[in-house]
């Protein structure tokens, strides 16, 4: 019977092996790929300001891999209010499949991180203080944390993040019946309640790179 058991347990284990195997990504492949990606993002990933588009480079892969298929499928970038997401939706459906999305972000990680430039003016010790709630899920220093879905926030560009908890609280990101992710991080955005605390928490975190 205890044998069985085991043996049960191996297949299974060996199962999920091989699928995790199987879906990871080819970052030589990614390369080339992330070629028309580079044209907004930047070559090293670091993202454009004059192109609204944020840094890749140092996000964490899980991350960029859901983002990528939230786009292709609407989830993310859909609503007629997203201007910004409704350029980048076409962008991730020019990877011609799920494999792609994988090799893709699989070379985004062996970017180095990106430093941006501070843009927001912000009070870092309010900002600091605000951000105490946040820190269960995006973790002290801003690196995420898998388990929770919540991804890295250091090493972004400070007037992405401003935009990002906006469009959050207005609803047009985060209230895609499949954003499941999305909705989580909408309920937090209220915690902060007026532009100015918004950011402070992004003068904060710009401090975290
Ligand atoms: C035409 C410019 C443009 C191109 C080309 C482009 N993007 Fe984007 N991308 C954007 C913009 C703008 C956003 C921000 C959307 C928003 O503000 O919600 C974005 C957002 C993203 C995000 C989400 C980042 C986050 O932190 O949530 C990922 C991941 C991404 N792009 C990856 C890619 C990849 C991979 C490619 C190439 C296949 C690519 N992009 C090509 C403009 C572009
Ligand atoms: C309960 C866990 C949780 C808490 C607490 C939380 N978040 Fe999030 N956050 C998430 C998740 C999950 C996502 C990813 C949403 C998705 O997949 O689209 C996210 C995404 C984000 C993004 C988008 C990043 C990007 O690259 O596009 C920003 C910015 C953000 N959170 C800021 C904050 C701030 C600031 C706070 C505190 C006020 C906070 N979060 C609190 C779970 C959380």
């Amino acid at each position: 019977m205890k044998k069985i058991f085991f043996y049960g347990l191996f297949v299974v284990f060996g199962i999920s092996f091989s699928i995790v195997v199987s879906a990871e990504g080819d970052a030589e492949k990614g390369k080339s790929l992330y070629q028309v990606c580079a044209a907004c993002h930047g070559q090293h990933g670091e993202g454009n300001k004059a192109l609204n588009a944020p840094a890749n480079a140092g996000q964490n892969e899980w991350y960029v891999v859901r983002q990528l298929k939230n786009f292709r499928a609407g989830i993310r970038g859909a609503d007629p209010k997203d201007i910004f997401g409704a350029q980048m939706r076409p962008m991730a459906l020019t990877l011609p499949d799920e494999q792609a999305v994988e090799d893709v972000a699989a070379y985004i990680v062996t970017l180095a991180a990106a430093n941006p430039p501070k843009t927001i003016e912000g009070n870092i010790e309010a900002g600091k203080k605000a951000y105490t709630p946040c820190v269960a899920c995006h973790g002290e220093n801003g690196e995420g944390n898998k388990s929770l879905n919540a991804p890295k926030l250091s090493n972004q560009h400070d007037w992405y993040i401003v935009r990002q908890m906006q469009i959050f609280k207005s609803g047009v990101r985060g209230t895609h019946a499949k954003d499941i992710y999305g909705a989580q991080m909408r309920a937090m955005a209220q915690m902060l309640t007026t532009d100015e605390q918004i950011n402070d928490v992004a003068a904060y975190l710009a401090t975290l790179n």
